[in-house]
């Protein structure tokens, strides 16, 4: 399977490049992190470069001991920054994460749906199940895997109803008859599931007639049935290509065996760019952004995610399939577990190749540490094989490697036909849709 349709690349607004000791830089700018201007600079950058989306992913706890070496992933809203952004830009399209579990799905369809108004048809949703955070919603236990993603399918039905209840057409606008709104158009949903009810109609119409993207994340079973069936695009976190192959060769059978087209689910893999102007500079750049990296919580990671306390164990020792327990944790993300454990039965690594591995920070992207050639490559390779429809950037270690993505790959690889090099629509949704 190989594909000559140009890729579909988002830009994190994490930012991933002030992880590590990447903040410390004198040039991070880390001071900006809670203000519009710091997101609207790199959204600019992104819309000259004709992106698809700038993205923003979300958690709704604090990792209390994490913020001692580094911002974290303590955040501002990303719909209320990106609102912020939709004033400052045109085209580019503005994708904000949302959690199904500890929401409720009136207030967040009327949040996508201002965003969408606001941007001029430009939202997107990336439907989240979460990790962690139940403390902050009065809840005993983070509810299981099966669970978030049933209260997820409900959800995302409640919202895609809730758009439509409201449509577009029904506004009418007729000064001189004094006809507002057709009110036979708008309708309530009536809804009465397993956890909500909702009546609806939502209280303001939909902007336009183009859907507002859906993207989702994990990739277990039950995750890559519920993209299948809904979702424009998964991100996904793969390592390798064998791994990316795999999941978009599996989402499309799903997406058809659901009674859809395979082109309707994307695959677009995070890929960390530790990127410099020699391989060298890049490899110090990566070897200094993880000086600090705390193999305490590495273990603690492996250990939740396989079983294995892997904490006594000589550095040189060999960890394989022999050595998982025979009946895996329960974890709160299967995809992520999925990917070490896969590591472990592959490679058989030693425990200390085990803990410099992008899976044993629970962060298995697709990465390359290298020059702007070095990233054309692997993604002109990546395409080719058809195991990817884009990706979404996550710039690594300095601020030079998100100015590297924007303004030397994405234009090679516009050079090289691999991207668009205008836009030709003016909404997100027209975005994913052009790839020719
Ligand atoms: C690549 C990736 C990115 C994710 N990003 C977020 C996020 O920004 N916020 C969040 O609350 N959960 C995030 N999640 C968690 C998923 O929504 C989901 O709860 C979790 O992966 C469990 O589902 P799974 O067992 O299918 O992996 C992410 C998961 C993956 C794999």
């Amino acid at each position: 399977m190989s594909t000559r349709k140009k890729l579909h690349v988002g830009m994190s607004l994490a930012p991933t490049w002030l992880s590590g000791e990447g903040w410390r830089r004198l040039d991070s700018n880390v001071e900006g992190i809670y203000a519009s201007n710091f997101y609207v600079d790199i959204a600019r950058r992104a819309e000259a470069a004709k992106l698809d989306f700038v993205f923003r992913p979300d958690s709704l706890f604090l990792d209390i001991a994490a913020i001692e070496t580094g911002p974290g992933f303590g955040s501002l809203d990303p719909t209320l920054l990106l609102v912020a952004i939709a004033r400052e830009t045109r085209h580019i399209g503005l994708l904000t994460t949302v959690s199904t579990t500890f929401n409720p799905p009136f207030m967040v369809a009327r949040q996508l749906q201002s965003l969408n108004w606001l941007s001029q048809g430009r939202a997107g949703w990336n439907i989240v199940t979460a990790l962690d955070g139940h403390e902050n919603f009065g809840l005993a236990a983070m509810p299981s895997g099966e669970e978030r993603y049933r209260r997820a399918a409900e959800f995302t039905g409640i919202v895609r109803r809730l758009w439509a209840s409201y449509p577009h057409e029904a506004l009418r606008l007729e000064r001189e008859g004094g006809r507002y709104a057709d009110s036979s158009r708008v309708r309530p949903i009536d809804h009465a599931g397993a956890d909500f009810s909702v009546k609806g109609p939502l209280n303001l119409p939909s902007y336009g007639d183009r859907p507002i993207p859906l993207f989702q994340a994990g990739a277990s079973e039950t995750g890559r049935d519920f993209a299948a069936g809904i979702a424009d695009a998964i991100f996904a976190s793969t390592s390798d290509q064998e791994a990316a192959l795999e999941l978009r060769t599996d989402l499309r059978k799903r997406a058809e065996s659901q009674g859809r087209r395979a082109e309707a689910i994307r695959v677009l893999p995070g890929l960390s760019l530790y990127l410099a102007a020699s391989r060298k500079q890049a490899r110090d750049l990566f070897v200094e952004t993880h000086v600090r990296a705390d193999d305490g919580r590495k273990f603690k990671t492996i250990a939740a995610m396989t079983g294995l306390d892997l904490s006594h164990w000589p550095r040189d020792r060999r960890v394989t399939a022999a050595d998982l327990p025979a009946v895996p944790p329960p974890v709160r993300s299967r995809t992520h577990a999925e990917l070490l454990i896969r590591l472990i039965r592959n490679e058989a690594p030693t425990v200390a190749g085990l803990l410099v591995s992008p899976e044993a920070s629970g962060s298995a992207h697709w990465r390359v540490i290298g020059t702007v050639e070095d990233a054309v490559e692997a993604i002109t390779a990546w395409a080719g094989a058809g195991a990817i429809d884009g990706f979404v950037a996550l710039p690594g270690g300095s601020v030079e490697a998100m100015h590297l993505t924007l303004e030397g790959v994405v234009p090679r690889l516009a050079e090289a036909g691999l991207f668009r090099s205008d836009y030709r629509g003016a909404t997100f949704a027209d975005h994913l849709a052009d790839n020719d």
